[in-house]
């Protein structure tokens, strides 16, 4: 918690607190709260501090993925607190966090956080456009600013999904004929449940949050039956509703398990309203992970499962394809940058994913306040930051330049051999998308610039090369500067090869933004492992002046190109090695 100048602390003016001891009537048989129940109270707590930002009424529109990291028993009591994040044209994001406090010892500890966003509705309907949260500190910025990273991804999702999804490499899955192998009819469920006004706010909207726990009860149903036991629910995959229910509607919940893996489980679930004679409307479908724990809290062996023909052999597979793309996305954005390997494998199924990471370590850099100014000659300043082993630096002036223009000659890595004296040769190898690239870039010896200050360059005379992702991302809002961010992968078609080190960036980039219509602020990122510590450490000393001089050098290209008509790095369409690679 962060304080005013005059002492008081801050509470950001969106912040809604709940807490709730647990009952007996909000716990299963194991004497653990339900999570129904936990998202009810998740889903209102985080609809009121929407409200709190709108002024009217909101509806959930969609809860990003929510992993539980642990169980809570009767007399515990739950603290729930949310905020918004940031509110874009009608929708905001709000943040989460669940804790648990045993009021006994004193203690606490984190249950789950969770992201939802909320559309803000106007009484005699439509939607209203919201006005900007403003961040206050440090914490709210970075939450601000990943808040748009967050959209882009939430937004592409479903579509994403089903490309993956349609992906050969999954549909040649065979299914694995087991001896014990439990029929997956034997696991379905269908409950009907009628839309009370206790469901639903008072603009008769059901509650999201109510139709959660209705789908979590038909899978929690549908997991035991597999198993014979009592299943724990491990996480929710990201999930939209896809329109209104109200009260008066009958909710058709249906459950089957997809698929049973070693310890753990894929439930999918389908909600559907009908009034009277009206046609099923599609409210939701979501797919919850259930493992089986021992006494002593060890996953137990799941018995695998006979899926029905067609439409079940389609979703046994598909299970398997969102139980790759759950565990890579799980690891690529819950881990702290520097606990993810320096380079990550990419692949189409991970690269939404990698694309996140790579824009959101850049934005979390950047949004540190603990630079410390280093040097500075003729307006450009080096800052430096130093934590846990990793240095990082940060060159910043202001050029005579647009900034859109800027961004479109900077995020063109190709034109960085014009400027740089460490990129000796630069390969487009695949355009991903508007926003993602691949390079190869080839680096002639040890240099200030992160890509080629490995202790390793030129050694035994090797240059060295990388292979870089670079994710760009022009402003969500005015006020957000545009993003290049460079991280390494590795590319099963692109292996190291003899006569070169392969080096790695952890992260690097450009952050620009418009100081006015022809003036843009440059700073120029990069955070260095500890391994080229010594190396960068000498220079920022004051021992070399290539900073500098490389900085003024990107200064005179953005001045001799600043007329040209910008253009998106060009490749070959995708080559189809790479589109095939394994999922
Ligand atoms: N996740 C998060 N936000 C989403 C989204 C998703 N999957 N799909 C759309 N949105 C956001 C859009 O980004 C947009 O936000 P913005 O105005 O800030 O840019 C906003 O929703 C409206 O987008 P629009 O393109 O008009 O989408 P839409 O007409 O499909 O409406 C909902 C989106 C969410 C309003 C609509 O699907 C809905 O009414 N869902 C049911 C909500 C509800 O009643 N929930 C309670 C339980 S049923
Ligand atoms: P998909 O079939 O592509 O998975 P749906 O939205 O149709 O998407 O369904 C989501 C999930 O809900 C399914 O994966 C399945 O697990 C479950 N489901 C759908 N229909 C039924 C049904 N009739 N009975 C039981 N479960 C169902």
């Amino acid at each position: 918690m962060s304080r005013h100048q005059n002492g008081e602390e801050y509470r950001n003016p969106t912040e809604v607190k709940k807490s709730q001891i647990v009952m007996p009537c909000h716990a299963n048989h194991r004497q653990e709260l339900s999570v129904g129940e936990l998202l009810k109270w998740m889903d209102s707590t985080a609809c009121l501090s929407a409200e709190r930002h709108a002024g009217c009424p909101c509806v959930t529109a969609s809860v990003d993925d929510i992993h539980f990291e642990h169980t809570i028993g009767v007399g515990q009591v739950i603290n729930i607190k949310a905020k918004v994040n940031r509110a874009f044209n009608t929708s905001m994001e709000v943040g989460i966090v669940v804790s648990c406090e045993d009021l006994f010892s004193d203690s606490h500890w984190r249950v789950c956080q969770a992201v939802a966003t909320f559309v803000s509705q106007r009484t005699t309907g439509g939607k209203v456009q919201l006005r900007p949260l403003v961040p206050c500190t440090q914490a709210e910025q970075v939450e601000h600013s990943l808040a748009a990273e967050r959209r882009r991804m939430r937004l592409v999702h479903s579509d994403i999904m089903k490309d993956l999804l349609t992906n050969k490499a999954f549909q040649q899955v065979e299914v694995q004929e087991a001896e014990k192998a439990v029929p997956a009819e034997r696991t379905r469920v269908e409950s009907v449940e009628l839309v009370l006004p206790t469901h639903a706010n008072h603009q008769v909207n059901t509650f999201g949050g109510q139709i959660m726990a209705w789908m979590e009860n038909v899978a929690t149903i549908a997991a035991s039956r597999l198993c014979n036991a009592h299943p724990t629910l491990q996480s929710i995959d990201m999930f939209h509703f896809r329109g209104p229910s109200h009260v008066g509607d009958r909710l058709v919940l249906k459950a089957i398990v997809n698929n049973a893996f070693k310890n753990s489980m894929e439930v999918g679930v389908c909600a559907e309203a009908y009034q009277g004679e009206e046609p099923l409307r599609h409210i939701n479908s979501a797919f919850m992970t259930f493992e089986v724990r021992d006494r002593e809290g060890k996953p137990c062996m799941l018995p695998r499962i006979r899926p029905e023909p067609l439409e079940g052999r389609r979703r046994y597979q598909e299970a398997i394809a969102r139980n790759k793309i759950r565990l890579d996305r799980k690891y690529i954005i819950s881990c702290k940058q520097t606990e993810v390997p320096l380079s990550v494998p990419w692949d189409l199924s991970n690269q939404v994913y990698l694309s996140y990471n790579n824009v959101s370590a850049l934005k979390m850099l950047a949004a540190r306040n603990n630079w410390l100014l280093n040097s500075e000659k003729n307006k450009v300043s080096l800052y430096t930051l130093e934590e846990k082993q990793v240095l990082s630096f940060k060159v910043e002036t202001e050029v005579d330049i647009p900034a859109e223009r800027a961004f479109m000659l900077l995020s063109d890595l190709s034109k960085r051999v014009e400027w740089d004296p460490n990129y000796e040769r630069c390969e487009l190898i695949l355009r991903v998308d508007d926003d993602d690239f691949l390079y190869r870039v080839v680096t002639p010896s040890i240099g200030q610039d992160g890509a080629s200050n490995s202790p390793s360059a030129n050694q035994g005379g090797k240059v060295q090369d990388f292979i870089l992702l670079a994710s760009r991302r022009p402003p969500c809002d005015s006020g957000d500067p545009y993003v290049i961010a460079l991280r390494s992968v590795t590319l099963p078609t692109h292996p190291p090869t003899e006569g070169y080190n392969r080096g790695e960036v952890l992260c690097a980039g450009f952050s620009i933004l418009e100081v006015s219509k022809n003036i843009s602020k440059i700073s120029y990122f990069n955070q260095a492992s500890p391994e080229v510590l010594p190396y960068i450490s000498t220079d920022i000393a004051g021992l070399s002046s290539s900073f500098y001089g490389i900085f003024c050098a990107c200064n005179t290209f953005l001045q001799e190109n600043r007329g040209d008509h910008a253009s998106t790095p060009q490749s070959q369409p995708p080559s189809s090695t790479l589109k095939s690679t394994q999922l």
